[in-house]
């Protein structure tokens, strides 16, 4: 194939951050209507190289080539005018207005006498929806549509003003096993139609579900690039991380105690959860799972205090608690890390090791008064180590690692407190599978001594693989307790959907 076949290419890219080489002489090179994912660790350069893509970083060298004629893509909306659309994880659609408007967002089309044409505008969205066979109601609100639903009128947007090139930055991390289902057939209508997508996702399954190459980004550099039909998920794992994994779950060999630690009975928040009872043990890992959106994170904020329940109880060891904020929480050995880490559990201004030791500090400095520097640095040392953190330095600003270098320190944070109690909401959300493994790891270590575990997650291989009881929510309502014994996937999925 003579050069000039490709679409886009990204030729010799470095780029350098203080004291991090993030691209290191990377080239990529997408066909039209082809699935090109990119993977590797967190913080290999994935998401830099997509930024410079889509102009928001600068290159420090290498080029980039459009159709074979080289562009210089030098901001945001100079990205889109070429044709190449990121969509993010966060949406930037206006929630109070329509689909339609959402769609035509700064290019209504107008009269001759400048009035916006409302009708040109609904018939164009919804033939741009059909075209995507995306069915959604061009006159709907956006405020309300789920958070996938938000995500395909996105691509619909890009698609209004030409996209060639779909950028996709971990799209499924939030929505349903449904919803990718439906995200991945219109990823298949945009290649039939000529267009490409450039796709980024932790989930090697996925890669092959959809992509026709995968690069496998490392440290920086280009580790290998690969056809898809031609490779496996094994192979894939090697280059990134160097080394084979093994059973990603390793063996189940521990049990929980007898003794209850937690005891929640009847909690209700109105329009959130209601009459929800279980129990905890010591040393247990209970999971809790169901569909996104089934209010398990809401059962889990208001056992931590983040939420205030309008009834039922809480006891701990046995005895009733008031729990008003996450202080009281804190103060009676529960401990949570927050779905949503970045905003959440991470003060982006503040350094990695500041981050690392924040509650620590707190527990330290009511009992003794003070912390020693060397104390702070060791503890915080152990973790980026332990986690295998990528930072240049402990002084390193938190909102300067990766996404899911980022997680890894607001885990890090809620364990240095070494909780009774500690809750982990989709823990392993964005974090590569080199990590993942070495959480769960932790996790079971962690419950081995003693400590009991809540895990909420979405993915019903880590709830199986680690749990030892787990509780499904669907609606608000609990529809079930498996035991170890009962526990796989069709059951689960079934008890999700109402199915029992
Ligand atoms: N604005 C910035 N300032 C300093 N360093 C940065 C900045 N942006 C990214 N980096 C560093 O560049 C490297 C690559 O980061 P990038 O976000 O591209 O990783 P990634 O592959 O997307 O990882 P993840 O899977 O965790 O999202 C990391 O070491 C990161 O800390
Ligand atoms: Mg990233």
């Amino acid at each position: 194939m003579p050069e000039n076949d490709y679409l886009l290419e990204m030729n010799n890219i470095s780029k350098e951050f203080p004291g991090v080489r993030a691209l290191d002489n990377v080239s990529l090179k997408l066909r039209k209507g082809e699935v090109f994912a990119l993977v590797g660790e967190n913080g290999a350069g994935k998401s830099t190289i997509i930024k410079i893509l889509s102009g928001f970083y600068s290159n420090d060298a290498g080029e980039i080539r459009l159709n074979g004629e080289k562009v210089n893509i030098r901001n945001p909306k100079n990205a889109i005018d070429l044709g190449i659309n990121t969509i993010y994880q966060e949406t930037s659609l206006v929630p109070e207005i329509t689909v339609a408007e959402n769609i035509f967002l700064g290019k209504q089309p107008v009269s001759k006498l400048g009035k916006i044409n409302w009708k040109k505008m609904n018939n164009e969205s919804e033939r741009i929806l059909k075209d995507l066979s995306i069915h959604l109601n061009p006159k709907a609100l956006v405020s309300e549509l789920s958070a996938a639903q938000c995500q395909l009128v996105e691509i619909a947007k890009a698609f209004s003003s030409s996209a060639k090139i779909i950028i996709m930055d971990e799209p499924t991390s939030a929505i349903t096993e449904e919803d990718t289902i439906n995200l991945f057939n219109l990823i298949k209508t945009i290649k039939k139609s000529g267009n490409s997508v450039i796709y980024i996702s932790h989930r090697l399954k996925e890669i092959f579900e959809i992509a026709d190459y995968v690069m496998v980004l490392r440290d920086g550099k280009a580790a290998k690039y690969l056809k898809v039909s031609e490779t496996n998920e094994d192979e894939i794992i090697k280059y990134m991380v160097g080394r084979d994994l093994g059973d990603i779950f390793g063996e189940k060999s521990y049990e929980s105690k007898d003794n209850v630690v937690l005891e929640v009975g009847n909690l209700t928040k109105n329009g959130k959860f209601e009459n929800i009872s279980f129990n905890l043990k010591e040393g247990e890992i209970l999971g809790l799972s169901g569909l996104i959106g089934a209010g398990r994170s809401e059962v889990v904020r208001a056992i931590y205090g983040l939420d205030r329940p309008d009834s039922g109880f809480i006891h701990i060891g046995g005895k009733k608690v008031t729990i008003k904020s996450s202080a009281d929480g804190i103060k009676h050995g529960i401990t949570f890390v927050s779905e949503d880490r970045r905003t959440e559990s991470i003060i982006q201004r503040f350094t990695v090791k500041a981050n690392i030791t924040i509650l620590l500090l707190k527990l330290i400095v009511s009992k003794l008064g003070i912390i020693s520097n060397k104390k702070e640095n060791e503890l915080s040392a152990k973790y980026v180590r332990k986690f295998n953190i990528r930072t240049p330095s402990l002084e390193q600003l938190a909102m300067n690692l990766s996404g899911g270098n980022q997680q890894k320190v607001a885990l890090a944070k809620c364990l240095s407190t070494s909780p009774k109690i500690l809750i982990l909401d989709e823990p392993t959300k964005g974090i590569d599978v080199g990590a993942k493994k070495e959480i769960h790891s932790l996790i079971k270590e962690l419950a081995n001594e003693g400590m009991s575990i809540i895990l909420v997650s979405s993915e019903l291989p880590e709830i199986i693989g680690m749990c030892h009881r787990v509780i499904v929510i669907r609606e608000g309502k609990l529809m079930k307790i498996f035991n170890k014994n009962e526990l796989n996937e069709e059951s689960l999925m079934a008890a999700a959907v109402g199915n029992i």
